[in-house]
Parts: structure tokens; C-alpha cells; sequence
């Protein structure tokens, strides 16, 4: 029996199935390569000694993604692929909504068609909106401020309403705050396309010389030292939170949402410190006005994701900057173009 792994060759879905890899799973992947690169997974192969069945598919490809599941005794799905830039989805809401919502109303539609009851779904705090206070717990009110969010939002009242007319199904949905970092070898990482929007990728590209320097989006919010406070993850304690929920699913029917943060906030003056430190470069910054829709400070109360999942965040504010950094240093271009040996391409 396999885990199928939508966006399984992006950023979270790279590290996420090696971490599944290590467990004892196994996979197939599936990916249209749209912001990714099939080289992460030979990477992943390499790094675990194991092999993943990759499929180049897109998931709006309704037959594509039947042969999949005609192809493979598929027992659970984690459900990572969609388009993720905010600003993007602003400008360009038909694209999001067909591709986020309508592709995964097709991969739903093929799950129930062939007795896939187990799902993990990739949700984020963008759900939360502005909140009033922090941390957040999963109960706090939901808003979506642009189209990005609201495929989320939506995604996240499809799963709750699966649930509600048939028992069956088991549902993780996982609100994750700000993924950052890299596996520890240096050989899987974020290799964003063009200039990066988050913050880390784009204090690597400072730090490496590749842009002149920071803008600090605002220093006037509400905070320590008034720049926005967010709730960084290190990627790898992300994807452990990916084989926990999936454990979980074993035991439980419903729909479950679990905050995977660390339950701490960092300033982005002192991320650009603590980036100092572990790469040993001057970061030079200046301060911008602040970004359309940015919020002040939000991070998480993750203890449901304890109480429930036995996972908690392990890895430290510098240790997520060392290894950003080790992945940039190794691969200043990211992920260069490579011979492909994909186990199947439909
Ligand atoms: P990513 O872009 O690296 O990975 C997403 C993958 O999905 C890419 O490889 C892309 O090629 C693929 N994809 C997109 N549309 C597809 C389609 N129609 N068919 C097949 N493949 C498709 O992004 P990521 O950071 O790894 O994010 C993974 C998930 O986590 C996304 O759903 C994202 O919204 C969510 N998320 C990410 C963050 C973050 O800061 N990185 C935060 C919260 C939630
Ligand atoms: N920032 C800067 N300069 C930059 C980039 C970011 O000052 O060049 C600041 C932002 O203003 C914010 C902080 O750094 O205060 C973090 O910004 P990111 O863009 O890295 O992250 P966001 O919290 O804005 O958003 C990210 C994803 C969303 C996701 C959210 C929660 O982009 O899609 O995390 O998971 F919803």
C-alpha cells in the first residue's frame, strides 16, 4: 500500500516525503513540475537509499490522475499541491481558484471513487486572518483576506462537509505557520522561482549577493521593535507533523485541524540578526512601507498538535537559519536542470 503525495516535488512536499520514506512508507508522487523540480526527488532517493513512483501530472488532468489510482493500491493521500504566492492570486484569482479548488475537488472526487478515506490537507495560519490575539488556537475566527486564503478556506469547508455526510472519511487538516529551513544535508531546500516574496529565501539571496539588500516591510506595528512578528518552522519538524497526522488517521474518523507552529514569534529584525549569525554575512536592510494586507504578529498555540499528535516543534530559530543557509551554499541556483530519470511520466 502507498501514500500518494500531491505536490510531492515542491518545497514542503520534498521534505515531507522523505521524512515519510524514513518512517517506512511508501509513495507515489505525483506533481506537474509547475514550481518545483523533479531533481528534488532524485535527491530525496538519494538521501534515503529508497525509491519514489513519480508522477508528472496535473491534478485538473481528471484521466491523468484515474491511472494513478488505477495503477497503484493507494491507502491515504497527503494533499500539498496548489499555487501559494498571495500576491499572485490577487491579480490572478481565476487561475488560483481553478487550479487550488478545482483541482482538488478532482482529486476528492477520485479519492471517494476508489475508497481513499485517509487525507492530510495543507492549510496554513493565512486562515486566521487578522487575528485579534495570540497565540492562536484552531478555534479562533476564520478569514481569508485574499484569493489564496480563501481557496483554503473553502478547501477546509469541503473537508469538514465530506465528514459530515459520510463517517468514513479520516481528515487532518494541518494550518501550518512559516515553513523556512532545509533538510540538514544541504541537498533538498525552497528554490522559489524568480525573486523570492517570504522573507528567508529572501535574506539568502541578500546574504549570497544576489540582491543589494532588505526591505523591511513597516516598522510601526504594534511590536517588540515594531516589524512583523511570525511564527518560523523549521521544514523538517513541518514534515514530521505530516507522518504524525498520518499515524493519527489510523485511529480517528472526522475532521481534525491541528496548528503545526512552534509557539514562538520572531521579529524581522530579529530574524535578520539570527541569520547574521549563522551565515556570517552583513544582511543590509532598509526600512519600506509596509506590505498591502501584512498583519502585525501572529503565531501559534500548538498544543493541540502535542496533546493529540505527540508532535512538537524541536528545532531552533538559528538551526532554521544554518541550514537555510548550508541549502543556498550549496546550491546557489537551486536546483540545476539534471537529467531526468522519472519512474513514470504520464
Ligand atoms: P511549492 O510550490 O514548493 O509546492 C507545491 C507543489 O504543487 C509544486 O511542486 C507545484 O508544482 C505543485 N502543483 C501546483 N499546482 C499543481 C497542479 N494543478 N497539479 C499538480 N501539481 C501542482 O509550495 P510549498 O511551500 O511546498 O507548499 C505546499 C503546500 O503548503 C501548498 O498547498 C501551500 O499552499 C501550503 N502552504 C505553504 C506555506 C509556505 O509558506 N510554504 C505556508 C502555508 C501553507
Ligand atoms: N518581510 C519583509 N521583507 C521581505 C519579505 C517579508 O520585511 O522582503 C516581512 C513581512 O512583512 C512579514 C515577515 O517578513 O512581516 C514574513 O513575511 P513572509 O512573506 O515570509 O510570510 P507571511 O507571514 O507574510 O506569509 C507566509 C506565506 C503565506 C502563508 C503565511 C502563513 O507567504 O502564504 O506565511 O503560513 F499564509
Amino acid at each position: 500500500m502507498a501514500v500518494l503525495v500531491t505536490g510531492g516535488a515542491g518545497y514542503i512536499g520534498s521534505h515531507t516525503c522523505l521524512e515519510l520514506l524514513e518512517a517506512g512508507y511508501e509513495i507515489v508522487a505525483l506533481d506537474n513540475l509547475m514550481n518545483s523540480n523533479y531533481e528534488a526527488l532524485r535527491r530525496v532517493e538519494r538521501l534515503t537509499g529508497k525509491t519514489i513512483k513519480f508522477y508528472q501530472v496535473d491534478l485538473l488532468d481528471r484521466d491523468a490522475l484515474e491511472v494513478i489510482f488505477q495503477e497503484n493500491p493507494i491507502e491515504a493521500a497527503i494533499h500539498l499541491a496548489g499555487l501559494k504566492a498571495v500576491g499572485e492570486s490577487v491579480m490572478m484569482p481565476l487561475f488560483y481558484y481553478h487550479n487550488n479548488i478545482t483541482g482538488t475537488l478532482l482529486l476528492f472526487e477520485m479519492l471517494k471513487k476508489y475508497g481513499v478515506s485517509k487525507l492530510v490537507f495543507s492549510s496554513s495560519a493565512t486562515v486566521y486572518g487578522r487575528p485579534q490575539t495570540v497565540p492562536v488556537t484552531e478555534n479562533f475566527p476564520l478569514q481569508a483576506t485574499n484569493p489564496y486564503g480563501m481557496t483554503k478556506l473553502m478547501i477546509e469547508q469541503i473537508l469538514q462537509d465530506l465528514t459530515t455526510a459520510e463517517d468514513a472519511w479520516s481528515i487532518a487538516i494541518l494550518r501550518y505557520f512559516n515553513p523556512i529551513g532545509a533538510h540538514e544535508s544541504g541537498m533538498i531546500g525552497e528554490d522559489p522561482k524568480g525573486m523570492p516574496n517570504n522573507l528567508l529565501p529572501f535574506l539568502s539571496k541578500v546574504a549570497i549577493g544576489y540582491y543589494p539588500q532588505l526591505q523591511v516591510y513597516g516598522n510601526d506595528f504594534l511590536t517588540s521593535d515594531g516589524t512583523g512578528v511570525r511564527d518560523y518552522i523549521h521544514v523538517v519538524d513541518l514534515a514530521k507533523g505530516h507522518v504524525r497526522a498520518l499515524q493519527k488517521l489510523y485511529t480517528c474518523n472526522g475532521a481534525h485541524i491541528y496548528n503545526l507552529g512552534t509557539g514562538q514569534g520572531y521579529s524581522v529584525l530579529e530574524m535578520v540578526r539570527a541569520f547574521e549569525m549563522a551565515s556570517g554575512k552583513k544582511i543590509p536592510y532598509t526600512i519600506a512601507p509596509r506590505r498591502p494586507g501584512d498583519i502585525g504578529e501572529c503565531y501559534a498555540d500548538p498544543s493541540k498538535s502535542w496533546e493529540d499528535l505527540q508532535w512538537k516543534a524541536e528545532k531552533t530559530i538559528m538551526e532554521m537559519c544554518r541550514d537555510a543557509w548550508n541549502w543556498q551554499t550549496k546550491n546557489p541556483e537551486g536546483y540545476r536542470t539534471e537529467t531526468r530519470e522519472v519512474t513514470a511520466i504520464i
